[in-house]
């Protein structure tokens, strides 16, 4: 009786207002957007949730820009793009998936050429595309290749503004400033829809759907320096770890070579495509001895580790001795205005540099999770078991950086995130174009789930312990950054396995001081961090079990990439400060074969990763 009181109170506390939809995408990114437009331009009725206004979102920050095989500037093709993934995923990536975005890419730009993104043109009008690390012609054999297509170094900015529009038109809904709390399940474990608290009103939303789309991007700032913005806190991860389903290969997290040193804010790899180069404190273009062919276009997760040895070996730039250059002073000032004028202001704000005259302090930033959602390359959540690993969770797609299809393996390729973005975002709506039914009914909701989403919500705004919020998330972020580095080893992995454990024990010891429900950021962080502790948790139990090195996993006392023990996708449960960890195959099968115009296996067989 007293736990029927108890739901009464709390279901009785808040104002409820319901809503039904075909699909709500959670996430106005450039996935999110892309899944939205896709969705409502087949009529399906379709919501977009999202915690910042869409054109905010951090697709927003993306510069370089998003790479696809147009053939403008020279030879491609879409083989030599799908060769580059593999590579550059160190062979972790599912081949179907990576064989998807590279066919895919052009009709993707293009597509999106046509919705207005305002892309740089060359001479004769076609669309700009420089060169990007990794990015090469002749199947890994030939000279770089200029593949990714730019809207100066403003490409992400360009792209949201173009579908938040694009998405208007085609009457999608946008319920902005809302924050998604929790998945709502019904009895049979399908996903049913979700649970939004609207911040500037304290109103509390119940969203029926037949399917839901997690769009809600990257994990970033799990760690203390981080490219990404603020919002980036794995609020999918957090939500898919509440429903006791897997995050996959999370041990992956990217560090950007070039961040701006203290404040981590992105310099595009751009600058490099675009002819910048980095230097040591001997004035050495350091690059040159460590990868001779491709040097400064190395992919990142080479670049950032040389880089780090530079400096450990004394060869760092500045009086302490801890960050590199990067130099563009040599290039036209008229090439730098018009191709990198979002980095000349980055620069002169937050490093104090004018790039036409001094060198730019960089250094490896975190920048992007190669994990996320486990999901077939139609973006439906996959629930692995030990016999199936291809078991559809109903009701539930990923895109974008939360999900994990998984195309960038170990190691993303730069600009190869936005093309993720749209051709994912654009399978997923394809995909639900065919499995949902606008003219079916949508089920009533599991009151019991919605139950216990709001028991978790109603617990989180009245935590009273000792401990506050950001005081424990700068101890998750410290931990992170110094324990799941650029470089690994078992003691140090071994320590910050513990000490994350400690760390999420802690939760239930945080206080809320804010008790309201209008702009309560205090609550709001709250919930963020509940969403990154998961995230963290998993990526740091998964790179100390990960006895070996590959992409962006450097182990010191693994250095070699093991194929025989290790070509597997870790997937991690967490519940509280425990993490329990499985495995499943890489995906080997290409979607046409050799006969069909496909690669041939032999060409993408595991191989020494050389620059
Ligand atoms: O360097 C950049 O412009 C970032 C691109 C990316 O992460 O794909």
């Amino acid at each position: 009786v007293h736990w029927i009181n108890c739901w009464k109170e709390i279901m009785s506390a808040y104002n409820y207002i319901d809503h039904e939809y075909d699909v709500v995408v959670v996430g106005a990114g450039g996935a999110g957007l892309r899944a939205t437009l896709g969705m409502a331009e087949q009529g399906l009725k379709t919501a977009c949730i999202t915690k910042v206004f869409p054109t905010r979102s951090h697709t927003v920050a993306a510069q370089g820009g998003i790479a696809a095989s147009l053939s403008n500037m020279g030879p491609d093709n879409w083989q030599w793009h799908m060769y580059d993934t593999v590579k550059g995923s160190d062979w972790l990536g599912d081949t179907d998936a990576m064989e998807y975005l590279a066919r895919e890419a052009p009709k993707a730009v293009y597509e999106l050429e046509h919705y207005g993104v305002p892309f740089s043109r060359t001479e004769e009008g076609k669309i700009y595309q420089r060169p990007f690390g990794g990015h090469t012609t002749e199947f890994g054999e030939g000279p770089p290749v200029q593949r990714t297509c730019a809207a100066a170094d403003r490409t992400g900015h360009a792209i949201l503004h173009t579908l938040y529009g694009q998405s208007l038109k085609n009457n999608a809904e946008f319920f902005i400033e809302y924050f998604a709390t929790d998945l709502i399940m019904d009895e049979d474990d399908a996903c049913q829809g979700l649970i939004a608290w609207k911040l500037d009103d304290g109103t509390i939303h119940r969203f029926n759907a037949k399917m839901v789309v997690l769009a809600t991007g990257g994990y970033g700032r799990s760690y203390f320096s981080a490219t990404s913005a603020h919002t980036c806190t794995g609020d999918g991860g957090g939500m898919i770890a509440r429903q006791g389903l897997p995050l996959q290969d999370m041990e992956f997290v990217q560090f950007h070579p070039t961040g701006i040193y203290g404040s981590g804010c992105l310099i595009t790899e751009g600058a490099r495509g675009e002819g910048g180069y980095l230097t040591n404190s001997e004035g050495e273009r350091f690059m040159e001895r460590y990868a001779p062919t491709y040097k400064d276009l190395a992919p990142r997760d080479y670049v950032s580790r040389c880089m780090t040895m530079e400096i450990r070996e004394g060869r760092g730039v500045g009086k302490d001795g801890d960050h590199i250059h990067l130099n563009l002073n040599h290039l036209p000032p008229e090439a730098l205005a018009e191709r990198l004028p979002g980095i000349s202001e980055s620069a002169r704000i937050f490093a104090g540099v004018d790039l036409t005259k001094d060198a730019i302090p960089v250094l490896p930033t975190v920048h992007y999770n190669m994990g996320g959602i486990p999901t077939n390359y139609w973006g439906e959540v996959l629930n692995p078991t030990l016999d199936d690993h291809d078991i559809i969770q109903p009701g539930l797609m990923a895109v974008g950086e939360a999900g994990c299809a998984s195309v960038h393996g170990a190691n993303r390729l730069g600009s190869n995130s936005l093309i993720d973005l749209v051709v994912f975002g654009r399978a997923a709506a394809i995909r639900a174009g065919k499995v949902v039914d606008p003219s079916a009914p949508n089920q009533p909701l599991n009151m019991k789930s919605v139950e216990k989403a709001m028991d978790r919500f109603d617990k989180m705004r009245h935590l009273d312990g000792e401990i506050g919020t950001a005081e424990l998330r700068l101890e998750m972020q410290k931990t992170m950054q110094s324990d799941a580095a650029v470089f690994r080893a078992n003691d140090t992995l071994k320590k910050g396995v513990d000490k994350m454990g400690s760390i999420a024990d802690k939760m239930s010891d945080l206080k809320v001081t804010d008790r309201s429900l209008i702009w309560n950021t205090d609550l709001m962080e709250t919930f963020e961090l509940d969403n990154l502790m998961p995230n963290s948790l998993a990526t740091i139990f998964g790179a100390e079990a990960r006895k070996e090195s590959r992409g962006a996993h450097a182990h010191e006392d693994f250095p070699d990439r093991d194929d025989k023990n290790w070509r597997k996708h870790s997937l991690a449960k967490v519940d509280g400060s425990k993490v329990v960890l499985s495995y499943r195959n890489v995906g080997t099968k290409p979607l046409t074969t050799e006969k069909e115009g496909g690669i041939s296996l032999k060409r993408i067989a595991p191989k020494e990763r050389t620059f």
